[in-house]
């Protein structure tokens, strides 16, 4: 059994979306029983709440499967237990990388790692572009889920 676990700044917009596409993904690779998937914030802003309504009427457009979702922070256990932490963008993985013990910052890679080095999942948050968030991790999910297979 792998985890992975997408985070995002505020675990509200791109980091659920990733959570529910990549469930939508392995469950159509009959992955179910071997990858467990989660997603986290890296800051406090959110905690507690929902997803962005953004957010969620961009997966039910694509007939991706919306679970209840409440935001959390990324803790010491996420570290210890995930084998893949996956950031967005630069600033969490930096982020990422400061909060993590030593021994988990292998862990850490950007969404795009294995496309782009430069390129990033860009935040939604100011411009509500959730296609983009959309078709950005549709590009960069299936290579995850070939890394863990
Ligand atoms: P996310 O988007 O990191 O993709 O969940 C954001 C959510 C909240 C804030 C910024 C980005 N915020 O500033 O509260």
């Amino acid at each position: 059994m792998k985890k992975i676990i997408f985070v995002c700044l505020g675990n509200i917009c791109r980091s659920p979306m990733a959570e529910m596409m990549m469930r939508d993904l392995i469950s159509k690779s009959r992955l179910n029983d071997d990858i467990i998937v989660e997603s986290r914030a890296t800051s406090d802003y959110e905690i507690g709440n929902p997803p962005h309504p953004g957010a969620l009427s961009e997966l039910k457009k694509h007939n991706i499967l919306v679970q209840e979702h409440h935001s959390e922070q990324i803790t010491r256990n996420d570290f210890d237990t995930a084998d893949l932490i996956i950031g967005m963008d630069h600033q969490n993985i930096d982020d990422l990388k400061r909060s993590a013990p030593s021994a988990d910052v292998n862990k850490i890679h950007l969404a795009f790692e294995s496309v782009n080095k430069n390129k990033v999942i860009e935040d939604p948050w100011y411009d509500h572009k959730f296609d983009r968030t959309y078709r950005q991790l549709a590009e960069v999910l299936p290579k995850w889920v070939d890394r863990l297979r």
